[in-house]
């Protein structure tokens, strides 16, 4: 089997490319990546001389590029994306380009390539925001209501592959998941600058009041669950993963991860909120469970304690992309 996995050099697409030799060896990779500041080939150093593993440095809006990626593949796993609501709501233009006109580029070449199944990857973002206190959660058949320019263009992204499923055919699934965290996050993201600033003796920042709550998904139970919906999922289906089954708030999350790391809480510092800052997701993940089997392998405690002990490890991998990052944290932290 000959896999085109979009956005490989990324957080999440990084840790699939090593989750799927390592499962599938038998299996060929291409990797495309346009490598933009999120894109980082320090993250697959290990495969780089698998000889089932080839990389391809490209951009998914770009035709020509994509047409010759998709020569002989059989199944293309769409990662590449604008992925950060900061950046989003700093440059939406970029999110848009890419999360949609790429996403109907790759569209096109699958269906011209006559793909067995197009994987697209998504968010819970896309349904909005819940109440706090409430029981509530997101499922497969929530309607859509994003508010970041990223959650509306990943919503676009997803309305455009399902319309490609109906008006021509493609065989196509997609899995809307939680907050990820885990090895190879940038560290601009919750989790990865929280560790970080602790290592460097630094402030944790945390917006508004800190009770908003996400749902966390260690990477490496998303990447099982993709490779459930990939060998054993239906054709025009979705799924919606996720890694918890109660609600844990920011504050919460930071202070965990502040314990673990033996800091007390003065290290938190509240900042100026986020704009249209979504309250509460939640995921029910009961769909994947029963049909697929698939639930995750980790508490969110191992899972930190996992990834808190790779930041420790790799300062040579994060210290340069923090330093990339100044700019833009200066944008996003300007006080009022
Ligand atoms: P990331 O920002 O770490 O990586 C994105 C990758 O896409 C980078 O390697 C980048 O170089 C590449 N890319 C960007 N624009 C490109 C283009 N035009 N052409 C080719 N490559 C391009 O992202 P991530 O956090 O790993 O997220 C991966 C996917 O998962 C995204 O589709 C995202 O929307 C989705 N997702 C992420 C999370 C999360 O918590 N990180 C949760 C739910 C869904
Ligand atoms: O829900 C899935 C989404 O999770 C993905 O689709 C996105 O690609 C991914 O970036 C992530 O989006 P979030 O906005 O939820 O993640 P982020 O790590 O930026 O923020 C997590 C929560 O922490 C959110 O409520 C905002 C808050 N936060 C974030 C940062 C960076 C802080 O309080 N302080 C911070 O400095």
């Amino acid at each position: 089997m000959k896999l085109l996995v979009t956005g490989g050099a990324g957080f999440i697409g990084s840790n699939f490319v090593h989750y799927w030799l390592s499962h599938h060896p038998e299996d060929v990779v291409i990797n495309f990546d346009k490598l933009t500041y999120a894109g980082n080939l320090e993250n697959l150093k290990d495969v780089e001389s698998n000889p089932n593993y080839q990389f391809i440095q490209g951009d998914i809006t770009d035709p020509v590029a994509v047409s010759s990626a998709m020569e002989g593949v059989d199944i293309v796993v769409h990662f590449a994306a604008e992925t950060h609501v900061d950046r989003s709501i700093l440059g939406p233009g970029v999110f848009l380009q890419t999360n949609i006109i790429g996403t109907q580029v790759l569209l096109d070449e699958a269906l011209k390539a006559k793909v067995k199944r197009f994987h697209h990857i998504s968010t819970d973002e896309v349904f909005g925001s819940l109440e706090l206190g409430t029981a509530e959660k997101f499922n497969e058949q929530t309607p859509y209501n994003p508010h970041s320019p990223y959650s509306a263009s990943k919503a676009g992204s997803d309305h455009l592959v399902r319309a490609y499923g109906d008006t021509y055919g493609l065989p196509y699934t997609i899995t809307n998941c939680s907050n990820n965290y885990g090895e190879y996050q940038f560290p601009e993201k919750l989790f990865g600058l929280a560790i970080t600033n602790v290592i460097e003796g630094k402030t944790v920042p945390v917006y508004g009041d800190g009770l908003n709550v996400r749902d966390w998904l260690y990477v490496q139970d998303h990447c099982a669950a993709v490779e459930a919906v990939l060998l054993r999922g239906r054709e025009g289906e979705t799924y919606t993963v996720g890694g918890l089954k109660d609600d844990v708030s920011n504050l919460e999350v930071v202070k965990m991860i502040l314990q673990l790391m033996g800091k007390n809480e003065n290290q938190i510092e509240y900042v100026k909120d986020r704009p249209g800052h979504d309250r509460r997701y939640a995921v029910d993940w009961t769909k994947i469970n029963q049909e697929l089997n698939w639930s995750p392998s980790v508490t969110l405690e191992e899972g930190l304690r996992k990834t808190i002990e790779w930041y420790q490890a790799h300062p040579d991998w994060w210290k340069p992309l923090k330093e990339k990052a100044q700019g833009f944290f200066a944008q996003n932290y300007k006080k009022a």
